[in-house]
């Protein structure tokens, strides 16, 4: 598979998986840690080319001979995805850090336990016989693995039967990764990287709620127009008469999926998932059908087309009168581009209709509204 992307690029994706990886000054090779990609040895050697990356070790990455570093990530990406992206429903057991330290200090006290396999939803009990912990009848983990999770405070475990794995996914479509990161309640996101949700002073729960309490009450028809994990879907679904949430990246749904809190989106009779594009799935949308929209695109960088003006008026357009939008800016870069960003997105919501536009630092939130009156 050829790639476009530059030695920096694929610097972001392949540290996702293998962790930090070194560009020498002159860019033309790079020492990988591959022990997460099931190399026996630490590192190895990856020369980068025109834009391309080939590793000078192929046999150590388990990939094609020759191929470059994005076949040889993709053919070891797939071991790791293969784990969990297949084993993903419900039997799947999820750890993290919290979670193992927790059951390694109640360990040195005797072998019963009780821990949270779903990542504190609910509890069970487990017990500790010969240097495994047995988690179900199916799973159980030893407790070297335990301790390297324990040590892992960014990334969440799938244990199934006899293996253990980061749950974090290469997409060989996207050329991206995708990640969930264990935080104080609710796990975030991390596409390529990039975290989805914000974990900084606050944790993906907390800025879930106090972003919807900027357009409560939420009630009626809501529209969510980029899903992620869902997590401003569900709970809007908690008081609104309907909500439909669109999300574009299968594997985005497959971490959904794959999250226990995010198992509502999938149950809640009241949320219409459309897997869609939102560009091209709300311009068919008919006139004036929702109370509220929630518009939490990722970064302008990522995704300017969400952004756009074009697209700010549709959202007018399907909003019904008095209706209310909710549009994270987000705080991109320095504190100047911060502020350029959000009186960008406020001066152009104004120039497409939008009245009462305001910006709300605290969840770095644009909220404004589709006039009452006739436009
Ligand atoms: C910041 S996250 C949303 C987080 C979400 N509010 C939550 O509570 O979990 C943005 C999401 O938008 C999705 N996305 C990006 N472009 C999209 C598009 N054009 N249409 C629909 N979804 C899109 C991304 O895949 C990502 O999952």
């Amino acid at each position: 598979m050829a790639t476009a992307a530059t030695p920096e690029e694929l610097r972001d994706f392949v540290e996702q998986l293998v962790g930090p990886m070194v560009l020498k000054p002159d860019r033309t090779v790079a020492r990988i840690n591959n022990t997460n990609l099931g190399g026996d040895r630490s590192w190895c050697d990856a020369i980068t080319s025109g834009g391309r990356i080939r590793t000078r070790d192929p046999g150590v990455m388990s990939g094609p001979p020759g191929g470059n570093l994005a076949q040889v990530l993709v053919s070891s990406a797939d071991r790791i995805r293969g784990g969990t992206a297949r084993k993903r429903r419900s039997s799947v057991i999820l750890l993290s850090s919290a979670q193992a330290s927790e059951m390694l200090n109640q360990f040195q006290h005797g072998n019963q336990s009780r821990t949270s396999l779903d990542l504190g939803k609910t509890e069970t009990a487990v017990s500790l016989q010969e240097g495994y912990v047995h988690l179900s009848n199916e799973a159980r983990v030893s407790l070297d693995n335990l301790r390297r999770i324990a040590n892992c405070e960014d990334a969440i475990f799938a244990v199934w039967e006899g293996t253990v794995e980061k749950v974090i996914r290469f997409s060989n479509a996207t050329l991206r990764t995708y990640k969930l990161r264990p935080t104080a309640d609710w796990p975030a996101l991390e596409i390529s990287g990039i975290l989805m949700h914000r974990i900084k002073g606050t944790t993906p729960k907390r800025d879930a709620e106090a972003k919807l309490r900027l357009v409560s009450p939420v009630h009626g028809a809501v529209l969510d127009t980029c899903m992620g994990l869902g997590y401003t879907a569900f709970l809007a679904a908690s008081t609104a008469d309907s909500v439909t949430a669109i999300e574009k990246d299968d594997n985005v749904l497959e971490m959904a999926r794959l999250n226990p809190y995010s198992q509502s989106l999938f149950q809640e009779p009241k949320i219409k998932l459309i897997h869609g594009d939102a560009t091209q799935v709300i311009p068919g949308f008919g006139n004036a059908l929702f109370d509220i929209v929630n518009h939490d695109p990722p970064t302008l960088r990522i995704a300017g087309e969400l952004y756009a003006d074009a697209f700010y008026a549709h959202l007018l357009r399907i909003l019904k009168p008095g209706g209310k939008l909710l549009h994270y800016t987000g705080a991109p870069g320095s504190r100047g581009r911060r502020v350029d960003l959000a009186a960008s997105v406020t001066r152009r919501l104004a120039r497409v209709g939008f009245a009462k536009v305001h910006h709300d630092s605290e969840t770095s939130c644009v909220v404004a509204a589709r006039p009452s009156g006739r436009l």
